[in-house]
């Protein structure tokens, strides 16, 4: 019998044999995320109930030595719920339980499979706020966003993930289910490992429960769309705000090629001569919302806006988040094939660094429409091309951006993680020591190598099927 198979009966005595799929239609759904990583078929996929279950998995595995992936939601940008050398798919959508969310202690207690705007929703109805808000709330689950660190939109003003996680139950490599970390606001006993978990990826331990820390919703948001005439000028305006004094919940840039490949989707009258857009989001109380409106829409005129929409209820305001909201999509439709990249450079070097995409784009004849997170200097470079031919104009676009990002002082991933896609390129960033270093850490935690294999360490080439 094959190690693999002497491995499921292990399981399925624990999980039952429902929880065990092997039929192939099934295991596709489970090869790929929403990243340009090759899919890969895993042999099995585990639908875990609870610890119990991802424990037997895990001890299962361990001893026959079969490689596993976690999966939560499966909306992953760089490929780490890919299980790259197939064996067991470790999946959490059956674990959707948000177990209490306690308004006394201002925190939730989640289970890895539940949908982060589920999480949202449920905070909100108790007066509560989770702020972390990946651009795929609707399908993205805490456990993905925890095992990534995921930012998005409003980390500007609220930071990311890592920074709500208090404490959490966790599966290592060979099993044993430990609880890390606290349900208290303080709490310095130990090393921390719960923030080492965070954003490792799938490949130090299995989390199979999360504390985590919640905020009093903000009474009133308000939201601004300003035109700019060039990038230097929504550059100047970024810093403008932020001079202020004021820290908005969100701070957007689109750059002028993505405005112009948005404008027909948008369906608001964007004034022509606009060649870049911020859109910003303040929150906090009505009160003092005001003023704070005040000051941000005159910074943005006096940097030079053309002009600048502003608008404080839900449909208004979702109007103008609309140009954001439909990026994706409408990139999607105006090339064969596109790449996402999610780098981050100081603030002040934006402009900077899409001057050089500009450059980079017309060396190698691709398009490299620039969006994201302003703010956070957290950009999303995007490289479309039409021509499987194109492939190799596109990854030297792709090194050429990843060393410029790292000489303005920049990291390669603010938000998606390294994964499979970014993992060659780790070594433009990081010293063979440090590297060397993390992978000690790796070995510690997985001394088989069995967690997520081939994630986040250059060591095979990344494998893309170009398109998405
Ligand atoms: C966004 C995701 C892709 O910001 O990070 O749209
Ligand atoms: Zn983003």
């Amino acid at each position: 019998m094959a190690n693999l198979d002497r491995a499921l009966l292990e399981i399925e005595r624990v999980t039952g044999d429902c929880a065990v799929l092997r039929d192939p239609e099934l295991l596709a759904s489970y090869a790929g995320d929403e990243s340009e990583a090759a899919p890969v078929m895993p042999e099995a996929v585990v639908r875990a109930r609870g610890s119990a279950d991802v424990a037997a998995v895990l001890r299962a595995a361990s001893r026959h030595q079969i490689p596993v992936t976690p999966r939560a939601g499966g909306t992953g940008r760089t490929g780490g719920a890919v299980p790259l050398e197939g064996g067991i798919v470790l999946a959490f959508e059956q674990c959707h339980e948000i177990k209490g969310i306690e308004r006394g202690e201002l925190i939730a207690v989640v289970q890895p499979g539940v949908i982060t705007g589920q999480l949202h929703q449920a905070a909100e109805a108790e007066g509560l706020f989770y702020p972390p808000d990946p651009n795929s709330l609707s399908t993205c689950a805490i456990g993905g966003n925890v095992a990534e660190n995921a930012g998005g939109p409003r980390t500007l003003r609220y930071g990311p993930t890592r920074d709500y996680v208090l404490g959490m139950e966790a599966v290592t490599a060979d099993g044993q289910v430990l609880q890390l970390g606290k349900r208290t606001v303080k709490g310095v006993t130990g090393y921390d490992l719960t923030s080492l978990i965070v954003g490792s990826e799938g490949t130090l331990a299995v989390i199979t429960e999360v504390t985590l820390k919640l905020i009093p919703k903000p009474q009133a948001v308000v939201t601004l769309l300003a035109l700019l005439p060039d990038l230097p000028t929504a550059g100047a305006a970024v810093g403008a705000v932020l001079a202020q004094g004021l820290l908005p919940r969100c701070l957007e840039l689109l750059d002028e090629a993505t405005l112009a490949i948005v404008r027909p989707e948008v369906g608001l009258p964007l004034d022509a001569a606009a060649r870049a857009l911020l859109l910003i989001e303040l929150d906090g109380d009505e009160a003092a919302l005001e003023g704070q409106l005040e000051r941000c829409g005159n910074a943005l005129v006096e940097a030079g806006a053309l002009e600048v929409l502003v608008a404080r209820h839900g449909g208004e305001r979702d109007r103008l988040w609309a140009a954001r909201r439909e990026l994706s999509r409408a990139l999607r439709k105006v090339a064969n094939y596109k790449l996402a990249e999610d780098v981050v450079v100081p603030r002040p070097r934006i402009p900077e660094l899409i001057d050089r995409c500009r450059r980079i784009s017309e060396q190698n004849a691709v398009a490299m429409p620039s969006y994201g997170h302003a703010g956070d200097g957290n950009i999303h470079v995007n490289v479309l091309w039409d021509d499987p031919a194109q492939r190799p104009q596109v990854d030297a676009a792709i090194e050429a951006l990843f060393r410029e990002t790292i000489a303005l002082g920049g990291t390669l991933s603010g938000e998606h993680g390294i994964g499979i896609l970014k993992a060659p390129f780790l070594p433009l960033e990081q010293a063979p020591e440090l590297i060397a270093l993390q992978q000690r850490v790796k070995n510690l935690f997985d001394p088989q190598g069995i967690l997520n294999p081939g994630k986040i360490f250059p060591g095979g080439q990344p494998k893309t099927h170009g398109a998405c």
